[in-house]
């Protein structure tokens, strides 16, 4: 099927080679960023962000401008006609008039799949609550390909919030159709995995083991993928307290890493990695949010028909 007029909710509903023409066509518009500025003239992409947002927001933003189309939305939702009431449904409906192509965040866990049913033209999921964040892990997949030339056989550590952090479940559900990557997931007994994922995960038999301890979990590791407990996915602000500072990367904890390890984090930080780890030579958070709008730029150019033409 072609990627043109798709939307994408969760990259369940892409095949494997989709997904890859996605990161090969990101990782070519990566050695020439400026060299697109004519593809996607005359659209207009909108942006609806119910939920705060630095890097997807800006780098949709950034990826549009670069690609020489035009952006219409709101960063904050109170602006809108949310504030008056007004349904996500028909807000779809309107913005469906206004623009060719929707980037959509949302706090409610479903918020990308309803927006699907209102919409024709492409929905794309920039986080739907604790659920998923597939362009986040489209971002990742282009950052694993550049530093090991493949997203196969790979040891990753995932540490952290792995309940509530959408950008751990949308990159183990995407990493686990490859063959050979195996996981570690590292997390406070009460922030393991969702049970969906669990029976997702053993399903597909994935190799993966739940631990506690971050030092452990990466001694073998080529990829440690640190989170941010994400304090407002929690209940209550007792139980947030108890576990915010669960792990902290620093530069002595480091030290006894395979020297080969890459430090990837989907940002933003607070406290769990130590700003002196930001010298060290396996960090690649910065790297890994730059390429967010090469991973952009060819997701938009796909799903509006215009790469390859
Ligand atoms: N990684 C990520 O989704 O960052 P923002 O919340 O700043 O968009």
């Amino acid at each position: 099927m072609e990627l043109k007029g798709r939307k994408m909710v969760s990259l369940n509903e892409f095949t494997t080679n989709e997904i890859e023409e996605i990161v090969d066509a990101a990782l070519e518009i990566s050695t020439d960023i400026t060299g697109y500025g004519k593809l996607l003239q005359g659209y207009i992409m909108g942006a609806l962000f119910y939920e705060a947002s630095t890097r997807t927001r800006l780098s949709f933003e950034s990826a549009m401008l670069r690609l020489g189309g035009k952006v219409v939305g709101f960063a904050d939702a109170s602006t809108s006609s949310s504030k008056k009431g007004e349904s996500l449904a028909d807000t779809i409906r309107v913005m469906d008039d206004y623009c060719d192509i929707i980037v959509l965040r949302h706090p409610k866990e479903g918020s990308a799949k309803l927006a699907g049913q209102f919409s024709t033209v492409p929905i794309i999921n920039a986080g739907d609550g604790g659920h998923k964040h597939p362009t986040q892990t489209l971002t990742d997949l282009v950052t694993l390909k550049k530093e090991f030339a493949r997203i196969s056989n790979l040891k990753i550590a995932l540490c952290g919030d792995l309940r509530f952090g959408r950008t751990v479940h949308s990159m183990l559900e995407t990493l686990s159709r490859w063959k050979g990557n195996s996981f570690v997931l590292i997390s406070p007994e009460k922030l393991r995995i969702p049970e969906w994922l669990r029976s997702n995960l053993e399903e597909m038999d994935i190799d993966f083991t739940e631990i506690t301890d971050l030092e452990t979990g990466i001694e073998r590791a080529d990829v440690l993928y640190m989170t941010r407990i994400q304090k407002e996915r929690f209940f209550s602000e007792k139980e947030y307290l108890k576990l915010k500072n669960a792990y902290i990367l620093d530069v002595k904890r480091l030290k006894n890493s395979p020297s080969e390890m890459i430090v990837m984090h989907p940002l933003p930080r607070v406290n769990e990695i130590d700003y002196d780890v930001d010298n060290d030579d396996r960090s690649r958070y910065f790297q890994q949010a730059a390429n967010g709008v090469p991973a952009r730029m060819a997701l938009l150019a796909l799903l509006l028909g215009r790469w390859r033409q």
